[in-house]
């Protein structure tokens, strides 16, 4: 009895516990360390690989260029300006600026994902590919996520190596992993493993948290989520992500060269390339 009539006053005291194994938990699941190393280089060093790669004039392609991730990643290759031609491939064609499509830096191709294979000239010529194509159980059904975030990519990705694609950088998730249990985690997994089978000279993961940004679908839960993650973000480093992070480590990572086929960068390693101060 006593309990009851004291419990409104100890409210306070249960949520701060709540919160602190919340935080203990987090904490507890933090990155695991990388399997695969992944170099950083410095400013400068930068500056003259992006010079080099500039004159090899190599293309690339982008997939899910119209998301939250592909806007912003699509932003930053025509800032840094490496790559001679640029091939944005979707379900829609996109809103681009005209200035940006009459330079020819932007190339639009229009695709029914349900029968790429028909589309496989648009896949052909490319040295690089980019994928941020994704959706989600709660927006598509679990069926159709399993098709868009596993069936599509990689059939896309078979297609690009088959028409000669030599590097592809995958944005996966925090925790994938083919043996999850939870649907979202092992289908994450599963395509990593799948498109590492297809022998790319490089394959670079991007294992992010959850991605800072400012949505514009109505979503107020995430918001709320979000806002919560942001505030954590200085304690909890592993768990959030500004986008922007994910974007130049994917552009950055193109110039960097490593001995191993298959590099994994898991949410720390991300972050630092939004530390980078040229922008
Ligand atoms: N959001 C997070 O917090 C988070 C965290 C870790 C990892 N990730 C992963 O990161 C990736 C990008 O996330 P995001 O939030 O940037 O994605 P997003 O904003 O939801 O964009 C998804 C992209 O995939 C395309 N897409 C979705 N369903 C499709 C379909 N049925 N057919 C063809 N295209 C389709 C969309 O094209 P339309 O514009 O035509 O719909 C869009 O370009 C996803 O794989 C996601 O799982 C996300
Ligand atoms: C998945 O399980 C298999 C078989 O138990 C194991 O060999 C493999 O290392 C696991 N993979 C991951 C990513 O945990």
């Amino acid at each position: 009895m006593r309990l009851l009539e004291n419990l409104p006053g100890a409210w306070p005291w249960i949520l701060t516990v709540l919160v602190l194994l919340t935080a203990a938990g987090f904490l507890f699941l933090d990155d695991p360390e990388p399997q695969k190393h992944v170099r950083m280089a410095a400013e400068a060093e930068f500056r003259t690989l992006e010079e080099e790669f500039r004159k090899q004039k190599r293309s690339c392609f982008v997939l899910g260029a119209s998301g939250e991730t592909g806007k912003v990643l699509l932003k930053e290759l025509l800032q840094r300006n490496i790559f001679n031609k640029i091939t944005v491939i979707g379900r829609r064609r996109l809103p681009l600026q005209d200035d940006e499509e009459n330079a020819g830096r932007v190339v639009q191709e229009v695709v029914d994902f349900e029968a790429l294979d028909s589309h496989s000239s648009v896949f052909q010529g490319h040295d690089v590919g980019f994928c941020c194509l994704g959706t989600t159980r709660a927006k598509a059904g679990a069926e159709m996520f399993v098709r868009v975030d596993h069936d599509y990519v990689l059939k896309s990705a078979e297609l690009a190596r088959a028409g000669g694609c030599s590097q592809f950088h995958l944005e996966s998730s925090r925790g994938a992993n083919k043996n999850s249990s939870f649907l979202y985690l092992k289908v994450k997994g599963q395509v990593e493993a799948d498109i590492e089978a297809l022998g790319f000279d490089r394959f670079i993961i991007y294992r992010p948290g959850a991605l800072l940004v400012n949505r514009q679908e109505s979503r107020p839960m995430e918001y709320v989520a979000r806002q919560v993650l942001r505030a954590l973000s200085p304690v909890l480093p592993s768990m959030s992500i500004p986008i922007q992070a994910v974007a130049a480590a994917m552009v950055s990572n193109v110039l960097l060269t490593s001995e191993q086929k298959t590099e994994i960068l898991e949410n720390k390693a991300i972050a630092a390339y939004g530390k980078r101060k040229d922008k």
